[in-house]
């Protein structure tokens, strides 16, 4: 067969194993994956990329982003164009948003407003997950939206002042509703009542004064997450819906869901961002500490570490970024009242990088346990399994080259995100994408992106996989 492209002299690394061979791509789809396809293939009609001496992953799939979400009395910085381009920067093939009806949408009118957002923009490939924030109205909408390939829905437990609040009973119903349908929840798990209590005490002027950004941590503390995870896990257990604890951040969050685990019941998967492996709450200390505020917030070591130990004993199935930026002008919204800061940072661009340099290279996770939770795991359970997440014949040729030690200081300026900052600025990172293919087309070479507005295609999903 005459290949369109091959990628040769690499080592292939899937979540099962790594190999040294060549890909070959035909079209948007990988052909075969084999040694010595670059030696027999006719000069002049395929274009060859050289990976000598690097790791030939699938392109990452990133399934919690927020690009241009009205939130927090402002807009998320990184749209389709700058989010998508930032994503390909970083390795990442695939990314889901989610799809939020304001008001009293419909969950369709939700989606074809995030479709408009995504249209004639992306650069990579995009899906989404379907909001659930008015319960008795948005039931009778769920089986129209999994007909359209969207099996995934989503309910926040905090968020009452955008009208997103999901309480107990809707909760409880619609993992029963996620169960007839095969679909599953995605549960943003915090404690609103105590939350909201422990807001109300600390909001004074004086301790604004004196402990400023602190005082995000100071009234999330971690009993607020892990009480919520408990809560969403027995609904789960007892509806035998499918639950997906997004965003988790916590120690006690990962040991509810490992005994869940334990007790059998593998319908409980949960996902953690990177900012929660790699980042802690002294940060809010600082001046910019503003800056770093995102719902849940970033918690403390011992927090850093049973997540690095949940992600490599299967507790955790997958890291995704929770991207949802704001620009320093925007975060300066806050004038020192914690609760007016914009919550969420820019993260896309540097996933990969992020989970590489401190997962593969402090030798927390192998580099096959990398490709499972940032490229294999997130495909399979969010029902993209039959094209994205391995390097293998007959998936999209969605693939990220990463050379396995050259280090890129991270600096916003050099950027495709629309951040004016990074919560990583300065930091040396290995694990950019050296070259991005997202359907066999190249859409970063040499490290700069190369893409095009559009070339990103929605994805509808079909069955929905499992966690390991
Ligand atoms: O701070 C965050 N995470 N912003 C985005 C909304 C959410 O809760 O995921
Ligand atoms: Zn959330
Ligand atoms: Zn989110």
């Amino acid at each position: 067969m005459q290949y369109d492209t091959i990628i040769t002299n690499g080592t292939v690394v899937n979540a099962d194993k790594s190999i040294k061979a060549d890909v070959a791509i035909k079209g948007e789809k990988i052909a075969k994956v084999a040694k010595g396809l670059a030696k027999a293939a006719k000069p002049n009609g395929t274009k060859i990329i050289d990976a000598r001496g690097c790791y030939v992953i699938p392109g990452g799939v990133d399934v919690h982003v927020h690009l241009a979400l009205p939130f927090c009395g402002t807009t998320s910085s990184d749209d389709y164009n700058t989010g998508t381009r930032a994503a390909a920067r970083g390795g990442v093939t695939t990314v889901i948003d989610f799809a939020i009806p304001y008001g009293e949408e419909s969950l369709q009118q939700a989606v074809d407003n995030w479709m408009a957002k995504a249209e004639g923009k992306a650069c990579v490939d995009y899906t989404f997950h379907v909001a659930v924030t008015k319960w008795n109205r948005h039931k009778h909408e769920m089986e129209a939206i999994v007909k359209q390939g969207l099996p995934t829905f989503k309910q926040f437990m905090i968020y009452e002042k955008e009208g997103w609040q999901a309480d107990d009973a809707a909760i409880f119903g619609c993992l029963e509703k996620c169960r007839e349908l095969d679909a599953m929840l995605l549960i943003h798990a915090e404690s609103s009542r105590v939350l909201d209590e422990l807001i109300a005490r600390h909001h004074n002027e004086e301790e604004m004064r004196k402990y400023g950004a602190r005082l995000h941590a100071v009234t999330r503390p971690n009993f607020i997450e892990a009480e919520a995870i408990q809560r969403a896990v027995k609904w789960a257990e007892v509806t035998c819906g499918r639950l997906y604890i997004v965003h988790m951040s916590t120690k006690e969050g990962t040991e509810i869901i490992q005994e869940a685990h334990r007790r059998g019941n593998r319908n409980v998967l949960a996902e953690t961002c990177a900012q929660y492996l790699v980042l802690d709450d002294s940060l809010f200390a600082r001046e910019d500490g503003h800056l770093y505020a995102c719902c849940p917030q970033i918690k403390k070591k011992p927090d850093q570490a049973r997540l690095w130990k949940g992600l490599k004993d299967d507790t955790v199935c997958a890291v995704s970024t929770d991207t949802c930026t704001f620009t320093r002008e925007q975060k300066a919204m806050w004038q020192g009242d914690w609760t007016k800061i914009p919550m969420g940072m820019p993260g896309l661009e540097t996933l990969l990088p992020i989970v590489y340099t401190h997962g593969v290279l402090k030798k927390r996770l192998s580099i096959n346990e990398f490709v499972e939770k940032c490229c294999a795991a997130p495909a399979r359970v969010m029902g993209l399994g039959d094209r994205k997440g391995a390097v293998q014949a007959g998936m999209d040729a969605d693939i990220a080259i990463l050379h396995p030690s050259k280090k890129i200081k991270v600096d916003p300026a050099q950027m495709e995100t629309n951040a004016d900052w990074s919560p990583y600025q300065g930091w040396p990172l290995a694990g950019f994408s050296r070259t991005t293919l997202c359907r066999g087309r190249v859409v970063v070479n040499d490290y700069e992106f190369c893409g095009q507005n559009g070339w990103g295609k929605f994805l509808r999903r079909s069955k929905l996989g499992t966690g390991r």
